[in-house]
């Protein structure tokens, strides 16, 4: 706040304090040096986020590792596929997504994603076919047609990876995102619900999948007995797969765990957060926030919108240049030099094949942080300067 009472730009970039919860068991991991997860003979940080992540999305098996990249990565090696298998992924995520599936020696097929920043169901029921597997990207949090989704995928016998990095909390006709594909994948990187700088997690209900991670994860000899439940899987793989040493370590889950708590109001105030900004740019005659499918309850912590009747390219770098003068950073995706969510970017793939639906939504769609700790008044100023910017560019 201003000393004139006015509210200055809210800084969207600075994280929230780590709840006072987390030092003491900190502390206690620095003074005996207990970092490794597989160290204790039981109840260690890792297994305990573990067992109270599953417990909060109803899942039976979680697997803490080091990013959400590891996670995908390892889901697509423990769905056991074969080099080269083809992998749809939406063509509006980020770099990470195709990445992962490159490193587990897979194809990414890239699938059009409409104006509302969903997978358009034509291309993908199109591509469907030729695909060994599935990773949906709920890019930024927003959730594709997962009931078409999986009713195509379970007809084919194609399996379905959910990459939630941005979705913990979100919920899909009821169910948690992230439990409705056969494997679901979380980030616990800075800019997500939960930050621990780094890390993330994988949950599963198949024994066979949440085995083979495990033991690819790290879980060299017979650490995987530390593992509840999975005896048989864990020991029928052991030493019959490579390990790629991708574990969490104690530090993360202690960072982790006093957050989970927290996740419930924390996706109320986001999600009032983002209707409200979002309710203020509808009411710009050049600005659209698209609207979510039905079955949809989100957990937003940014924000998505589209310009509007017939911007030129030009008009929407001045735009991004206008809100930045009012202290509110907008990144047009497609605008953005070398931007890691733009598919053409994606140079490691080779030949990116064109997407005409995907580009076009890329040149118009803006992302604006809306950490869930911002105040009402902080709200209302990015939304003014968001209004006010289009307005001076189009007005
Ligand atoms: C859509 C999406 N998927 C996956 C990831 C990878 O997450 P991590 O940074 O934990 O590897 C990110 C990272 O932000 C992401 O945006």
């Amino acid at each position: 706040m201003a000393p004139d009472g006015q509210t200055l730009a809210p800084n969207v970039y600075d994280a929230e304090p780590i709840p006072e919860a987390a030092r003491a068991e900190i502390d206690r991991l620095l003074s005996s040096g207990d970092l490794f997860r597989y160290t204790a003979p039981a109840d260690a940080p890792v297994a305990l986020l573990e067992a109270e992540f599953a417990a909060l999305l109803g899942s039976r098996y979680a697997l803490a590792v080091s990013s959400c990249s590891a996670a995908l990565f390892l889901s697509l090696k423990a769905l056991d596929l074969p080099k080269g298998a083809k992998v749809l992924i939406p063509a509006f995520t980020f770099a990470a997504v195709p990445s992962s599936v490159v490193h587990a020696d897979c194809e990414p097929v890239l699938v059009e994603v409409g104006e509302n920043y969903r997978v358009d169901m034509g291309d993908f029921a199109q591509k469907l076919p030729d695909a060994d597997a599935v990773m949906i990207s709920h890019m930024r949090g927003h959730t594709s047609d997962m009931d078409a989704i999986m009713a195509l995928c379970d007809a084919a016998g194609v399996p379905v990876i959910e990459d939630a990095a941005h979705s913990l909390g979100t919920v899909w006709g009821g169910r948690n995102i992230g439990t409705i594909g056969r494997v679901g994948c979380f980030s616990f990187q800075s800019y997500k619900l939960v930050n621990a700088g780094e890390g993330g997690i994988l949950i599963t209900d198949d024994p066979e999948i949440a085995a083979r991670a495990i033991i690819m994860s790290g879980a060299y000899e017979t650490n995987w007995k530390k593992h509840p439940g999975l005896t048989n899987s864990c020991a029928h793989w052991q030493n019959k797969l490579p390990l790629y040493n991708l574990r969490m370590q104690n530090l993360s889950a202690a960072v982790i765990r006093p957050q989970l708590p927290l996740v419930a109001d924390r996706v109320e105030k986001g999600r009032a957060g983002h209707d409200r900004v979002a309710k203020a740019l509808n009411r710009s005659a050049h600005l659209v926030v698209p609207d979510a499918l039905g079955p949809e309850e989100r957990a937003p912590d940014s924000i998505q919108f589209n310009l509007t009747g017939g911007w030129s390219d030009a008009e929407a770098r001045d735009f991004q240049t206008a809100a930045k003068a009012r202290g509110v950073a907008v990144q047009v995706f497609g605008l953005s030099e070398g931007n890691a969510r733009a598919f053409w970017n994606w140079q490691f793939l080779g030949e990116v094949p064109e997407l005409p639906q995907t580009r076009a939504m890329l040149m118009r769609a803006c992302d604006v942080r809306l950490p869930t700790r911002l105040t009402e008044p902080e709200l209302d100023y990015i939304a003014a300067a968001i209004v006010d910017a289009a307005a001076e560019v189009r007005g």
